[in-house]
Parts: structure tokens; C-alpha cells; sequence
């Protein structure tokens, strides 16, 4: 096996899991600002989609601290990139994926002018990591828009939001003009997983659920078609990608109707892709759409900005699989990076309840590649767990290294295989604020972070024995491996 010269290996991080300075710089309220810290969160409340209600919003709003919102502070890298950009380097790091939060450059989102301080910071961390020839990876929206475009309209449900993101990514393309990598919507299909996290709806306030949240991820492809035209204008070198959740599932058993069942969440899994990267949607969510008395307002300038505009590289994250079956009443359940499937008997899972699958990896890829014949970019993958640090300041996670190991080889065949790869950025690799509990304590990071739950330590940074073994990865171009 061998990765091309210029893979790009690095990690992955979002403004509202490492930055703090949640009110500095007159930056607004974003959605991850009123998250709640919820250490006991059960997937199916994502299926229930209680995941937040206007009450909590509206308490959330009058809260002058981060005490319940641990996104609010963080990691502190608002100050403190210096020095994870520095260690970042220290592991040989080629890219940093990060995203801009909309709420720095625009507050509220729908200001016609941008704010100054925000554009400052952004360009003080680019021109840190260019320092270090680390590559920067930009996502524009990764769970983070203004917390005043959600409570006023509604958020990506109302139409009036794709004007509002489109200045905004103008703003980021005129400003950060050097980077090349961008990423528009993280995650996109999961608008119908967690629609105010993703879309800025609020449930409790929305009349059809399933009809605005495909109205939101229907504008969110609009706004990415017409934000990537705008990128290849203004950056004429730039590349632009979508970004997935893969969720691998596979047939409980080799029952005809399971088989089936599998074939269905996978064909939904792949529907955002086929319209980012195909420029259209496909026939099967079509009649899905009908089924589902989905009926989308769609103008007819829409359909020929999405064929007109198709990504450069498809980017995913792949955490786990998971199994379907044509009956799931009786069968074992397991959480998964927010979803809920059948639990496969021939995989362990992590603390988290997320199986452990580095096989899927290369399923995945291969899948992918095979359907699109695209340039891929894994943006995400890792181990959340719990780290223990010891007296002398030390990290023993060889979990995460075994974690790492299995699939980064697994990763190795399927570029063997042919998949064309164009790089691996590992999520969270300093530790990090959860995006669906708010937890510190689970741990992705090579980088240790001295911060437990309620915001307690001294915001050390530590290198675990992780780091040291990623560093050699690297060094390698993935030949230690
Ligand atoms: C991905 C998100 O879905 O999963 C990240 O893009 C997130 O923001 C990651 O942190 C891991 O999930 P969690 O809930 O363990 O932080």
C-alpha cells in the first residue's frame, strides 16, 4: 500500500467544541451556545426529537455562564492556538481540519456588514498553521449557526437563510483567501437526526418536523451549490467537498428481507451525497418524498444551481456500523454517533456503545468510491473514551492506539484497492467538548486537556502516548503502520 506523497494527515476540530470565548470579540449566540451538558443522553431522544425545546432555549439565553453549557468555554483555544497549533506541528501535522463560527463574523447572523474581530481571529490561526505548512481544511458550518436565525425564523427551515450563508462564506472567501480545502455543510443529512443542532428548527414549535427539516436540508444544498460556485471564482485553486456521515449498515442476517432493510438505510444514507456530488436528487427519495407526504418547495432555479455546482471530493465521517433488519422488535440495540441500530455480535463496542468496526472503514470507502468515483477525504474518525492522566503528566492509551492502528490499515487497503484518498484528518486530536453529550470526559484526543465536566483543571495540555505514535504515522507517510 502506499498514500499518495501530499496525503494530507492531520486531525479535525469545530469552533464551538475548542474555542470558548463564547461573548469575546462580539461574537453572538450560537445553537451549540444553549447546549446543555447531558452526560446521560439516550440516542432515542434524537429519534423522539427532544434533543432541545423553546423553554430550554429561552433559559439558556438569560445564562450569563458557561456553567451549563460547557461549548460556551471549551478548551479555551480562543487563547490558546497558539499552542495547539504548535503541537499540532510537533506531530507533523499537514492539514488542520477546523470550521469558522458564522457567530464571530456575524453575530446574528443576518447583519449586512461583518464583524472585524472575528475576520482578525481567523486570520491569526491560518497564518499560525501556515507558519507550520499545516494545510488548513475549512468547514463553514459544522452545528454552530446563530442562535438568532433559529429562534426568529426558524433557522434553514425558512428560505431567507441561504442569502444570509451565502454572505457569510463570501465573506470567509474574500478574507481567507489562502486556504484551499473547504467544507460546506458538516454532516449534512444529519438535518434529520438533529434539526436544531444541524438546521436551527425547533421541534417543539414546528408543525411538520420531517417536512421542514427536508425544506432545511433542501436550502442547505442550494446555499453549498452556490457557495462552492463562489469559491471557485474567488479562489480559483480551491477544492470544495460535501461532508457525510457514513453509517455503514449491514443485513442482520442474510434474510432476503433484512437484506432489504440494510439496502434502505443505506440508500438514504447515500441520498445527500448523490445530490451534492451528482447534482440532483435521486428517484428513489423521490417517490420516498411522496410516500412520506413530503412535499418540498422547490424553485426552478434550485435544480439547475445544484446540477450546475457539484463538489470536488466527497469528506465523511466514519465512526461505527450498524445492522437493520425487516424486524428490529426484538433485536439488541446500540447507540451510535447519533443514530440507533442493531448491535453486531462479531464487534465489540466503545464505553459510548459505538461498534468498533475498522473493516467498515474500508467498506466504506470502497462503497464510495465505487458509486461516485470521486476523490475521498476521511475528515473524521476516532475513539471517545475515558483517558486517565498520570502523576508524571503522562496519557497510556494504547486503546487508541490498537483503535487507530486497525483502522488506519484498514484504510491502507482500500487505497491499495484503488480508492483515491486524498488524506485522514482523526477527530478531535487534542480533547474536546462532545458535540452530543457535552462532555469533556470523553476523550478523542493524542493531546490530553487537564478539564473535567463542570470546567475544573488548569487547561494543561498533555502528549499521550498516542501522539507519539500518530507523529511516527506521519513521519512514515503510514509505512509504520
Ligand atoms: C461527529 C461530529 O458527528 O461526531 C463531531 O461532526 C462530533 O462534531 C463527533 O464531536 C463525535 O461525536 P461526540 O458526540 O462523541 O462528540
Amino acid at each position: 500500500m502506499e498514500f499518495r506523497k501530499n496525503f494530507l494527515w492531520g486531525g479535525a476540530v469545530a469552533a464551538n467544541q475548542i474555542e470558548g470565548g463564547w461573548n469575546l470579540g462580539s461574537k453572538g449566540l450560537s445553537v451549540a451556545d444553549v447546549a446543555q451538558y447531558r452526560p446521560q443522553l439516550d440516542v432515542t431522544d434524537y429519534q423522539r426529537q427532544v434533543g432541545v425545546t423553546t423553554a430550554d432555549i429561552q433559559v439558556a439565553i438569560k445564562a450569563q455562564s458557561a456553567k451549563d453549557y460547557p461549548k460556551r468555554r471549551g478548551i479555551d483555544s480562543y487563547h490558546r492556538y497558539q499552542e495547539d497549533i504548535a503541537l499540532f506541528a510537533e506531530m507533523g501535522f499537514k492539514t488542520l481540519r477546523f470550521s469558522i463560527a458564522w457567530t464571530r463574523l456575524f453575530p446574528n447572523g443576518d447583519e449586512l456588514e461583518p464583524n472585524p474581530a472575528g475576520i482578525k481571529y481567523y486570520q491569526n490561526v491560518i497564518k499560525e498553521l501556515k507558519k507550520y505548512q499545516i494545510e488548513p481544511l475549512v468547514t463553514l458550518s459544522h452545528y454552530e449557526m446563530p442562535l438568532h436565525l433559529a429562534v426568529e425564523r426558524n433557522g434553514w427551515a425558512d428560505r431567507r437563510t441561504i442569502a444570509d450563508f451565502v454572505r457569510f462564506a463570501k465573506v470567509c472567501f474574500e478574507n481567507f483567501s489562502d486556504v484551499k480545502y473547504w467544507l460546506t455543510f458538516n454532516e449534512i443529512d444529519s438535518v434529520t437526526r438533529h434539526p436544531f443542532t444541524s438546521a436551527g428548527i425547533i421541534p417543539d414549535r414546528t408543525a411538520n418536523l420531517i417536512q421542514a427539516e427536508y425544506q432545511a436540508l433542501h436550502h442547505q444544498f442550494v446555499a453549498s451549490a452556490k457557495v462552492t460556485k463562489l469559491c471557485h471564482q474567488l479562489i480559483p485553486e480551491s477544492q470544495v467537498g460535501c461532508m457525510l456521515t457514513k453509517v455503514t449498515t449491514y443485513p442482520a442476517t442474510a434474510k432476503p428481507e433484512d437484506v432489504l432493510a440494510a439496502f434502505n438505510k443505506n440508500t438514504l444514507n447515500y441520498f445527500c451525497a448523490d445530490v451534492q456530488v451528482k447534482g440532483e436528487y435521486p428517484q428513489l427519495i423521490q417517490q420516498f418524498f411522496k410516500n412520506n407526504q413530503i412535499e418540498l418547495t422547490v424553485l426552478p432555479e434550485d435544480l439547475a444551481i445544484i446540477r450546475e455546482n457539484t463538489v470536488d471530493f466527497i469528506s465523511f465521517s466514519y465512526y461505527m456500523s450498524m445492522l437493520a433488519a425487516a424486524d428490529e422488535s426484538g433485536m439488541e440495540m446500540t447507540s451510535g454517533n447519533t443514530v440507533l441500530g442493531g448491535k453486531n455480535p462479531y464487534l465489540e463496542t466503545t464505553e459510548w456503545g459505538w461498534t468498533v468496526d475498522p473493516v467498515g472503514l474500508r467498506i466504506s470507502l470502497l462503497e464510495l468510491y465505487d458509486h461516485y468515483q470521486k476523490p475521498l477525504f476521511v475528515v473524521e474518525n476516532g475513539l471517545g473514551t475515558h483517558d486517565q492522566l498520570t502523576q508524571d503528566g503522562k496519557v497510556h492509551d494504547d486503546y487508541r492506539i490498537k483503535y487507530f492502528k486497525s483502522h488506519l490499515s484498514e484504510m491502507a487497503k482500500a487505497v491499495a484497492a484503488g480508492v483515491d484518498l486524498l488524506g485522514y484528518t482523526s477527530w478531535g486530536p487534542i480533547d474536546l467538548i462532545s458535540a452530543s453529550t457535552s462532555q469533556m470526559s470523553k476523550r478523542y484526543g493524542f493531546i490530553y486537556v487537564d478539564q473535567d465536566d463542570n470546567g475544573n483543571g488548569t487547561l494543561n495540555r498533555y502528549r499521550k502516548d498516542s501522539f507519539y505514535w500518530y507523529q511516527k504515522v506521519i513521519a512514515t507517510n503510514g509505512q509504520s503502520l
